[in-house]
């Protein structure tokens, strides 16, 4: 009898690398400038990589830098598989790929499904297509309400203020349809009922994971499907997707995001993923309702989703703890890790929200030593571990579309936008030899990296030394929590099985440390007390 061949060895599991990693966001715009056009770029990033081997972070998120107009600083992307001039070609950003993977850092992009740039060359075609024709059939365009079509579709808003919907003339010049955008006109919504859609994000997906990133951000992750017959919203709601006003109640269902048929998706995404082992995908997931927010976790979707709940939460013990609870009961169901987040390109910064000043940036340090206790993913934003604050920029200098499109209602988000200060005292800051694109205040002169690096007291030094700690001490083994007893206004936690308890005062008043030896805390202790406004490492 013939003996069968031995089947193949299966694939060697891959260790799933993100389940405890620390990501470092960059916004790549406002990071690093190689070129001096005052813009950050990906050589700029190059150039920076043994910084961010220096800190300890295990990976990069990089903002969008495909080709595209920037109307909204790259979320609004005419080419998803070419890399804009601005910020450098795809020989550079195989450069970056091939340097950060040396310095031991894994390199994660953002894709942007959920639209893409009205100058896209399928959005150009539909305008030049007729009302029916297959080119309007990747977006969402639809006849107005009215007696001659003059109002719009339905009521939804954008997310950045004004009507979600702009009309458009025929191809013969008279008033035709209305098309769709959740955010600016310039990002019209793609139809996600059409195939070619589908197809064309695999085509990227695949397009990315051939030149070797490890993974995706997929930018507005509960948005893409649609309810058919999109329906209006209730007028009484409060916006339940809003980077500005993220602290406003979510009211939920909102029929502009969370559809079912999105899951649909985000299964496309995981069975691509799945054919390249070790690779990460994580959504950015507005959904406040835990069981909602949990399915897009599910094990053959997302491997992580943004939770927002320690951005909202303010800086209460009490809050903060329920944030933690409620964010680990989220996605213990599925089997997925949490992914922190206290910071990122569209919200107020951390010292800013917790009270700006030196207070702010106590509360900032010691919410980062509670972040990196967590298990999970942390995710940081450059310049949170600069402790950088808010900047108030005069009107003429905003760029963000929200300040247009509310009417000059909202600022929008380039407070937190500004350049990372690298270095010197000269404006520019080691960012750029040129004019920055967002002006840096002169009083960035006294949180430049170089400096703090220098600095043990500095909030540089602080995350560098917890990251440490967090990749090499056994206390932070484990994915569960347990908490202790503790004062009013404080609490104190750690990893179920372990000995290493991190310990948060949120009070007015000082109050006993728990026991145990400080190995890291962030401001200074006294008489074995832990001040207000502080959180400590334990032993
Ligand atoms: C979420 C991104 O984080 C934000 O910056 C962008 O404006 C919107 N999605 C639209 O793409």
């Amino acid at each position: 009898m013939q003996r069968l061949p031995t089947p193949p060895a299966p694939p060697a599991p891959v260790p799933q690398w993100w389940r405890d990693a620390v990501v470092y966001q960059i916004y790549v715009r406002s990071f690093s400038d190689s070129d001096g056009d005052g813009i950050g770029d990906l050589d700029g990033i190059r150039a920076r990589l043994g910084y961010l081997e220096l800190l300890g972070v295990d990976a990069i998120w990089l903002t969008p830098f495909y080709t595209s107009p920037m109307a909204d600083h790259g979320y609004d992307v005419a080419d998803p598989r070419d890399v804009d001039p601005v910020f450098g070609d795809l020989a550079a950003f195989d450069r970056l790929i091939a340097d950060a993977h040396e310095h031991g850092l894994r390199v994660t992009i953002d894709l942007v499904p959920n639209h893409t740039s009205s100058e896209h060359e399928w959005f150009r075609a539909a305008l030049d297509s007729a009302p029916g024709s297959p080119e309007r059939a990747r977006y969402h365009f639809r006849r107005g309400r009215g007696p001659n079509g003059d109002e719009p579709p339905n009521n939804w808003q954008s997310v950045f203020g004004g009507p979600a919907w702009t009309r458009v003339q025929d191809p013969d010049g008279s008033p035709g349809e209305w098309y769709l955008h959740l955010f600016a006109p310039e990002q019209p919504d793609l139809n996600w009922t059409n195939p070619e859609v589908w197809a064309d994000l695999e085509k990227t997906l695949r397009f990315w994971l051939d030149r070797g990133v490890d993974g995706f951000r997929i930018d507005v992750a509960h948005g893409m499907s649609k309810p058919p017959d999109l329906p209006d919203a209730r007028e009484d709601r409060e916006p339940s997707h809003d980077g500005e006003r993220w602290a406003a109640s979510v009211v939920e269902p909102d029929p502009r995001f969370d559809h079912d048929d999105v899951h649909g998706v985000h299964r496309m995404i995981r069975a691509v993923l799945d054919h390249y082992p070790g690779r990460l995908v994580v959504g950015e997931v507005w959904v406040g309702d835990s069981a909602r927010f949990s399915r897009y976790m599910r094990s053959d979707e997302l491997h992580l989703g943004f939770n927002f709940r320690l951005v909202r939460a303010p800086f209460e013990a009490a809050a903060i703890r329920t944030a933690i609870e409620q964010s680990l009961a989220a996605v213990a169901g599925v089997g997925a890790p949490a992914a922190w987040t206290l910071s990122n390109h569209d919200v107020s910064r951390p010292v800013t929200r917790y009270g700006g000043g030196v207070t702010g940036l106590a509360r900032a340090r010691a919410m980062a030593l509670v972040e990196l206790a967590l298990p999970g993913v942390v995710y940081l934003y450059n310049g949170e571990e600069l402790g950088l604050p808010d900047v108030e920029l005069p009107d003429e200098t905003l760029q963000d579309p929200v300040w247009e499109l509310s009417g000059h209602t909202r600022r929008g988000r380039d407070r937190c936008r500004v350049p990372m200060p690298w270095e010197g005292s000269a404006p520019g800051f080691g960012f750029t030899s040129g004019d920055p694109w967002l002006p840096m205040p002169p009083d960035y002169g006294k949180l430049v990296a170089a400096e703090q690096l220098e600095d043990t007291a500095s909030m540089l030094s602080l995350v560098r030394r917890a990251i440490e700690l967090r990749n090499t001490h056994p206390g932070f083994d484990g994915e569960e929590l347990e908490w202790f007893g503790a004062p009013e206004g404080c609490f104190a936690f750690r990893r179920a099985g372990t000995t290493l308890v991190c310990a948060l005062n949120t009070s007015t008043d000082v109050v006993p440390l728990p026991p145990g030896e400080a190995i890291l805390a962030s401001g200074p202790l006294t008489d074995g007390m832990l001040p207000p406004d502080t959180a400590a490492w334990l032993a």
